[in-house]
C-alpha cells in the first residue's frame, strides 16, 4: 500500500496507493495493456470489437478517411439487442440473472437473460405493431422501473434508435426533444415512487404530446395501479395488454451497419438547445463493453450495481449497454439513498453481495454527512471495486469512500468520460495502475490526450489546459443528431489543424496533468454546468428564469459543493424581490426543464455584474459564490453591485 499522507490536504493530489495484490490476481487485464495498445494502435480496438459477437465481420477496424466522421468496425453488421441477450441463452446462460430491479419499499423483480429474451421480443413485436420502423426514433419517459432498459433493447432489436428523456425532466423539455428528434412514438408510464409519494407522469407526458408537431402514439408502463388510475386516450395503449397481445411472439434482431444509430442522448450544450449526440450500434456498443470489462473489471458471474439513472448516459453505457453486452447481473434500483432510511444502498449490497458498486461523488459526499453507522451496519465484504462518475471526488471523500465503503482495500476508480465519450476514457486501470485520490488517471489505453491553452499550443506539465482527446476512439459520439455542422462546430474546430491533418476533440473541461501523466480534472471551461453530476446549460436555466413575470435578468452559476445552483436574479422595476418571486422562480425552472435543476439559492440584486460591453460576468458570480478573492473586476461598468452582492451571500 502506498502511503496515506496528508488525508486532511483536501485541495490537491495526496499520495498514491496500489491495488492490493488480491485484487491485481484476479483483475480482467494486466500489466503492459497501454504499451500494447500504443504499439498496435489503431489495431488495438479489435480487442474491443471482440467482446461483441457479430454477423458480419468489420472489413477494418477505423476508417479515418473523413476525419472527424471516423468510422469504426466499417463493413460489419450486428444487433445490439442480439449482443445484450440473445447470445447468452446460446453461451448456457439463460437462467443467470441479467436484471435485479428493488423498487419501492423492497418490491424487487428479477429477470433471467431468458425471461429479457422473452419480454424484449414481445416489446419488440408489439413496437412493430404500432407501427414502429427501422430508424424511427422512439421516446422513451420512464423512471427505473425494468420496462425501460426492456423497451431500450426491443427498440434496439428492431432497429429504431431510442431517445431516453429522463423521468424527472419537465414536460416542456420532453417536447423540446421529442420534436428536435421528429419522434412520433412514446413509451411512458402513469406515474413512480419518490421517496414514497407517489408522481403524476402521464400528465406530463399528455402536456408534452399536445404541444409536439408530429401525431404522437403512446405506450403507457401502469407502474401505481389503483394509487393513481389513468385513462388512454386516442392512440395511446396499454404496455401489459400490447404484451398480451403479443405474448410468446419472437422477432428476428434486424442486423444493423455497426455505424448505424444505435440511440441518441440529448445532453446540455453551451446553448439553450440541447444536443442529440448519436452513437452508433457497433464502436458505442464495443466500447462500453470493452471499458466495463476493463476499467470496471465486471465478470459475467458478478452482482454489478451502477447506481445512476438509466435517463442519463451513466446509466445506458454502464446499467444497461456495458454490463448486459458481458452477460453480468446488472442491479437497478428504483429508489434515493436515505429511503426508508440511510441505510438502503448498504442493505442492498449486502443483500445482493453486490461485487462492484459505481455512483457519483455528490452521493458518497452524502454518505460522508450521514456518518459511518449506516455502512458499519452492514457486511460490505462483498465488494471488489468502487467507482465513481460525473465530477471531481475530492481527496477527503475519496478516503471516506475508500476506508467505510470499500473496507481500506478495494481499489477506486474515479471515471472522467462523457456523453459524447460514449465511455470512460480517463481513469486508473485497476489492476494495474496506481491511484491517487484527486486525480482521475491517465488517459485509458489507445486514448491520447492533450492539454492545451487556447491558442492550441500545448501547456506544460503541472498547468492548467483545456483537456482535448487527440486521437479516435471507438466510443465517440458519431454526429449530432442536428447535423454534421452543429458537431464539427461544437466539439472539433477550436483545436483542430484540418491543413495539418490533426483532428483534436474539444471537451469542453479543464484538466491539469502531473509528471506520472495523471490527470486533475478542473470541471467545465464553458457555460455547462454540473449539478450533482449532471449537466445543465446555464443558458438554459437562466432562460428559464428570465421568463418568469418580473425578472429582468439572471446569470446561474455552481456552487461550492458542485451539488448546488445558485442564480443571480435582477427585478423588474414594481417588483418586490422575495419569497413569492423566489417561488415563481422555482416553478418557471421546474416547468421549463424540472426539479433537478432548481437552484438551491437565489440571490436577488438590483443588477448583475457586466462588462461596459453589457456581458454578464459570471467568472465574479462564481468567485462571489465560492468565497474565492475577487479577480479582476476592473473591466465593470458596475464594480460597486459586486460589493453588494457580496454581502447578501455572506448573509443568506
Ligand atoms: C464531468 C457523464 C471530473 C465533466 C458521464 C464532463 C467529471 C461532464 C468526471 C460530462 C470525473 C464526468 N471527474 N469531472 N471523473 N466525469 N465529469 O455528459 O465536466 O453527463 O464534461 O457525462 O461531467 O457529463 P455527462
Amino acid at each position: 500500500m502506498g502511503d496515506r499522507a496528508a488525508v486532511d490536504d483536501d485541495s490537491s493530489v495526496d499520495g498514491r496507493l496500489s491495488p492490493p495484490p488480491s485484487f491485481v490476481e484476479q483483475a480482467n487485464v494486466g500489466e503492459n495493456l497501454r504499451e500494447e495498445f500504443d504499439r498496435e494502435w489503431p489495431a488495438c480496438w479489435n480487442r474491443a470489437g471482440e467482446c461483441l459477437s457479430w454477423e458480419t465481420p468489420a472489413d477494418s477496424v477505423l476508417d479515418d478517411s473523413e476525419p472527424p466522421f471516423y468510422r469504426w468496425f466499417p463493413g460489419g453488421q450486428l444487433n445490439a439487442a442480439y449482443n445484450c441477450v440473445d447470445r447468452h441463452l446460446e453461451s448456457g446462460r439463460k437462467n443467470h440473472a441479467a436484471i435485479r430491479w428493488e423498487g419501492k419499499d423492497g418490491e424487487r423483480r428479477t429477470y433471467t437473460y431468458q425471461e429479457l429474451f422473452v419480454e424484449v421480443n414481445e416489446c419488440a413485436a408489439a413496437l412493430r405493431d404500432l407501427g414502429v420502423e427501422e430508424d424511427d426514433v422512439v421516446t422513451i419517459y420512464l423512471p427505473m422501473i425494468p420496462e425501460l432498459p426492456i423497451a431500450m433493447l426491443a427498440c434496439a432489436r428492431i432497429g429504431a434508435p431510442h431517445s431516453v428523456v429522463f423521468a424527472g425532466l419537465s414536460a416542456a423539455a420532453l417536447a423540446t426533444r421529442m420534436d428536435a428528434a421528429e419522434s412520433d412514438f412514446l413509451l411512458t408510464c402513469d406515474g413512480y415512487y419518490r421517496r414514497g409519494d407517489a408522481f403524476n407522469q402521464k400528465r406530463k407526458a399528455d402536456n408534452a404530446v399536445l404541444s409536439v408537431d408530429a401525431d404522437v402514439t403512446t405506450v403507457v408502463v401502469d407502474r401505481l395501479g389503483e394509487e393513481l388510475t389513468h385513462v388512454l386516450g386516442s392512440n395511446e395503449h396499454d404496455y401489459d395488454d400490447l404484451l398480451e397481445t403479443h405474448a410468446g411472439a419472437t422477432v428476428d434482431p434486424v442486423t444493423r451497419d455497426a455505424e448505424d444509430m444505435l440511440f441518441l442522448m440529448y445532453t446540455s450544450g453551451t446553448t439553450g438547445e440541447p444536443k442529440g449526440v448519436v452513437h452508433s450500434t457497433g464502436g458505442y456498443l464495443a466500447y462500453a463493453a470493452w471499458t466495463t470489462r476493463t476499467v470496471l473489471d465486471v465478470k459475467p458471474k458478478d452482482t454489478y450495481w451502477c447506481a445512476a439513472d438509466i435517463g442519463w448516459i451513466t446509466g445506458h453505457s454502464y446499467i444497461v449497454y456495458g454490463p448486459l453486452a458481458l452477460g453480468t447481473t446488472t442491479v437497478m434500483y428504483e429508489g434515493t439513498p436515505d429511503y426508508p432510511d440511510r441505510d438502503r444502498l448498504w442493505e442492498l449490497v449486502e443483500r445482493m453481495a453486490v461485487d462492484v458498486f459505481y455512483t457519483a461523488p455528490t452521493a458518497v459526499r452524502a454518505f460522508m454527512k450521514w456518518g459511518t453507522a449506516y455502512p458499519e451496519a452492514h457486511d460490505l465484504s462483498s465488494l471488489r471495486l468502487l467507482g465513481t462518475v460525473g465530477e471531481p471526488i475530492n481527496p477527503r471523500a475519496w478516503h471516506w469512500y475508500h476506508e467505510h465503503i470499500g473496507g481500506g482495500e478495494c481499489p477506486i476508480v474515479d471515471t472522467w468520460w462523457q456523453t459524447e465519450t460514449g465511455g470512460i476514457a480517463i481513469s486508473t486501470v485497476p489492476g494495474v495502475d496506481d491511484m491517487k485520490p484527486g486525480a482521475a488517471g491517465k488517459p485509458l489505453p489507445g486514448i491520447e490526450v492533450d492539454l492545451l491553452a487556447s491558442d492550441g499550443t500545448p501547456v506544460d506539465s503541472g498547468e492548467t489546459g483545456y483537456l482535448t482527446l487527440s486521437r479516435p476512439w471507438p466510443g465517440m459520439a458519431k454526429t449530432l443528431y442536428d447535423g454534421d455542422d452543429r458537431h464539427l462546430e461544437e466539439y472539433w474546430q477550436q483545436f483542430s489543424d484540418p491543413d495539418a491533418g490533426r483532428w483534436r476533440y474539444a471537451s469542453g473541461d479543464a484538466a491539469r496533468m502531473d509528471e506520472d501523466g495523471y490527470l486533475t480534472i478542473l470541471g467545465r471551461v464553458d457555460d455547462v454546468i454540473n449539478i450533482s453530476g449532471r449537466r445543465f446549460s446555464t443558458m438554459e436555466i437562466e432562460s428559464a428564469i428570465v421568463g418568469v413575470e418580473g425578472v429582468a435578468e439572471a446569470a446561474v452559476v455552481g456552487g461550492p459543493d458542485g451539488s448546488d445552483v445558485y442564480a443571480y436574479v435582477s427585478t423588474e422595476r414594481g417588483t418586490e424581490p422575495g419569497a413569492e418571486l423566489e417561488e415563481r422562480v422555482l416553478a418557471g425552472v421546474e416547468r421549463a426543464i424540472g426539479s433537478i435543476a432548481q437552484p438551491g439559492t437565489i440571490v436577488f440584486t438590483p443588477e448583475l455584474p457586466k462588462t461596459r460591453s453589457g456581458k454578464i460576468m459570471r467568472r465574479l458570480l462564481e468567485d462571489v459564490t465560492n468565497g474565492e478573492p475577487l479577480g479582476d473586476t476592473s473591466a465593470l461598468r458596475n464594480p460597486e453591485i459586486v460589493g453588494e452582492i457580496q454581502s447578501t451571500v455572506r448573509d443568506q
